[in-house]
């Protein structure tokens, strides 16, 4: 009931959305009271031409730049520290942060640790530890994570196989430039995996412990522009309507699970990855239709409401059987754009179960979960996924 709930709803950042929006990178610098970009990227980013693009762009704004492109995909620490210290030299400036969520990511801890010392994983404005860090903008090239719409990183410690958090509000991007042009050149594969990880983001926002009507009302739209443009986006990566469509979705869904936390999904594949290196989107999907059975006692209505969104439900059938269809919807949107696989195909043996248990139920991200597992029922759905 709408009349006992209460949230807060902070203001998001510009978006400049559409094809040759990348041309309001210079005036999105200078909006925010700078003439200096430090440029975050990857190598892939820089082999598809677009930092060559972004270059041109702030070359003809008379923006001064330099450009770090050494950003893994899951980023590690010790990147982020690498180029946090090249920041910190190059000084005051807007972080410009160019490429899918592992760009994104590792330039907001880049932004944070560029004006405070110390490794970006000591870094903690509301605990005290640090001072907020220098305004970003974000230029996604892929459509999944919706990274540009919340100020955390998702870092790997590869020491302790885990996934930590880096960010604060000061980082969250101020302005976002959401350009599909940018992502026509992304491959199959990648256009797949990045998009299943919009779709969960999407599905885990609607059933988590922190949605409210906002956050639902993202996450609902995300659903249907995701189901009905991905396998497009997939099958033709040139179709201008799909990519634009699927940008849209990620972002949506982007600002749905920033308001509302994800789940057990996402927990799980933080582990994963963190474990075998397996690709974020991929490591979802291997472990997506486990967890949602799991769910259905908790979150029947939120799946039924799933499946009308992706038009697999039926007027005359049950909630129960319309939420059913929904996880076997979302189960054949994975195949379908071939991202469904085993845990055993990403590099998980039998004896890695109990680690990765343990893992996913303490991170953070799993807090949200509908219906949180005991360890030993993790444990059998984690070897039913093998
Ligand atoms: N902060 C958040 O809200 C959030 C949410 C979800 C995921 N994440 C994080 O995001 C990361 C995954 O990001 P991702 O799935 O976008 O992948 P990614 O950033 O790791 O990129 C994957 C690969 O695609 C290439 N690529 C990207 N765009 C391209 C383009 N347009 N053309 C050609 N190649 C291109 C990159 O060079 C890279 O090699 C993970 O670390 C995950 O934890 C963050």
């Amino acid at each position: 009931m709408l009349s006992s709930e209460r949230f807060t709803v902070a203001p998001p950042g510009t978006i400049e959305f559409g094809e040759g929006a990348l041309q309001t990178l210079g005036a999105a610098v200078t909006s925010l009271g700078r003439t200096r970009a430090f440029v975050v990227t990857d190598a892939g980013i820089v082999r598809a031409g677009i930092v060559a693009s972004v270059e041109q762009v702030l070359t003809d704004s008379r923006v001064d730049f330099e450009v770090f492109s050494e950003v893994e995909p899951n980023p590690s620490m010790s990147t982020v520290d690498r180029a946090g210290e090249l920041a910190r030299r190059f000084g005051d400036a807007v972080v410009v942060a160019v490429g899918g969520g592992s760009s994104l990511d590792a330039a907001k801890a880049v932004a944070l640790a560029a004006v405070n010392s110390g490794s970006a994983a000591d870094l903690d404005v509301a605990a005290g530890t640090a001072v907020a860090g220098l305004p970003v903008v974000a230029v996604p090239t892929t459509a999944g994570t919706g990274a540009e719409t919340n100020g955390f990183g998702v870092i790997q410690d590869t020491a302790a196989h885990c996934k930590v958090y880096v960010g604060d509000a000061s980082v969250a991007p101020r302005v976002s430039i959401l350009d599909p042009a940018l992502t026509i050149g992304l491959p199959p594969a990648a256009t797949a995996a990045t998009g299943v990880d919009a779709l969960v983001h999407a599905v885990e926002s609607l059933t988590s412990r922190g949605r409210n009507p906002l956050s639902e009302a993202y996450a609902r739209h995300a659903v249907r522009l995701v189901g009905r443009w991905l396998p497009v986006a997939v099958a033709d990566g040139s179709n201008r309507e799909a990519r634009a469509q699927m940008l849209l979705g990620s972002h949506l869904a982007g600002l749905a699970l920033s308001r509302s936390g994800l789940g057990l999904v996402h927990g799980i594949a933080h582990a994963v990855t963190a474990y075998t290196g397996a690709v974020h989107g991929v490591a979802l999907a291997a472990v997506l239709e486990g967890v949602l059975e799991h769910n259905l006692p908790t979150s029947t209505p939120q799946y039924a409401a799933i499946a009308g969104d992706l038009g697999v439900d039926r007027t005359d059938a049950g909630e129960e059987t319309n939420a059913r269809a929904a996880i076997a919807a979302c189960r054949d949107l994975t195949e379908q754009t071939s991202v469904r696989t085993t845990l055993t195909a990403l590099g998980c043996a039998p004896d890695l179960v109990p680690e990765l248990a343990r893992t996913a139920l303490a991170d953070p991200v799993t807090r949200n979960t509908p219906r949180m597992p005991t360890d030993e029922a993790l444990r059998e759905l984690l070897t039913a996924a093998l």
